[in-house]
């Protein structure tokens, strides 16, 4: 497996192939991107995984400062994984300049739920991911269903840009007592991580009473907020959206429950499609 730092050494690697499979991520890797991996490994005649932390979607009060960095680890388990090339640039490689061109997703689906906690967020994983694809001319691309509404944000921009990459999304990898694997679950003392599968528990009964029927959706929001808060949690949202644009859902649609909350200074999402 090649690990590569430079623009000009990717390119100069990824010539001769013709269809570049790639994962991008932001390191400290877990099963869950581990699996991306695999996914990708049939898509195309390359297999790349892209390791950077994008200053960009991070805002000042966020932890971009301490968020782990664990290059060679990470690269021992994309090797082990059949990973071919990781593009691992540092900051100064990827955005040489001050990156005034961004991407700007649509208000309807990039303000609400996360764009909504985390304003800019989307901006700053559009402008990274366009620069990524582009960097390792990426024709598939894999992310988890975890981010549900970044891999949508994700899908809508190619699509509209007609960028010629095939976007996959894969299942949520969880640990056995039901947490979604996340970089920053590492962040969780042992308390709060006995405590942290809380968050999927109370996202599986909402999704438990929508296959039962009850289409009262603001107080199955409520009382799921109400459960998180005297658990401990401080909860952001969570929301029953429509599984197709993450918009407030009609009669029949297929739903998607989604849940954002920070335990200690943790901030946890997740999401289960009803
Ligand atoms: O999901 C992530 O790890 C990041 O948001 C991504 C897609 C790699 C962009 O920085």
């Amino acid at each position: 497996m090649q690990i590569i730092h430079t623009l000009a050494e990717l390119r100069e690697q990824l010539a001769p192939f013709r269809h570049p499979a790639v994962v991008p991520t932001m390191g400290n890797l877990h099963d869950g991107h581990i699996a991306l991996v695999r996914r990708a490994r049939p898509l195309g005649d390359v297999t790349v995984a892209t390791i950077f932390v994008n200053r960009l979607q991070f805002a000042p009060h966020e932890d971009f400062d301490s968020y782990p960095r664990t290059l060679q680890a990470d690269c021992e388990k994309l090797a082990a994984a059949g990973c071919d090339l990781v593009f691992a640039p540092s900051e100064q490689e990827l955005y040489p300049q001050a990156q005034t061109f961004k991407v700007h997703p649509p208000a309807a689906l990039a303000d609400t739920l996360e764009g909504h906690f985390r304003p800019g967020f989307f901006t700053g994983v559009c402008t990274v991911v366009m620069k990524l694809l582009a960097c390792t001319q990426a024709r598939s691309a894999v992310f988890g269903k975890k981010d549900y509404q970044q891999l949508m944000v994700i899908r809508e921009m190619v699509q509209q840009f007609a960028m010629p990459v095939d976007i996959v999304g894969i299942e949520t990898h969880r640990s056995g007592d039901g947490l979604a694997l996340s970089s920053r679950n590492g962040y969780l003392s042992a308390g709060e991580r006995s405590q942290a599968a809380q968050l999927s528990e109370v996202l599986s009964s909402v999704a438990q009473a929508l296959r039962a029927g009850d289409i009262d959706f603001p107080s199955l929001e409520v009382d799921a907020l109400q459960n998180l808060a005297a658990k401990g949690w401080k909860p952001d949202y969570v929301a029953i959206r429509r599984q197709t644009d993450l918009q407030t859902p009609q009669p029949g649609d297929a739903l998607v429950v989604l849940g954002a909350a920070r335990l200690g200074n943790t901030r946890l999402i997740d999401n289960l499609e009803v």
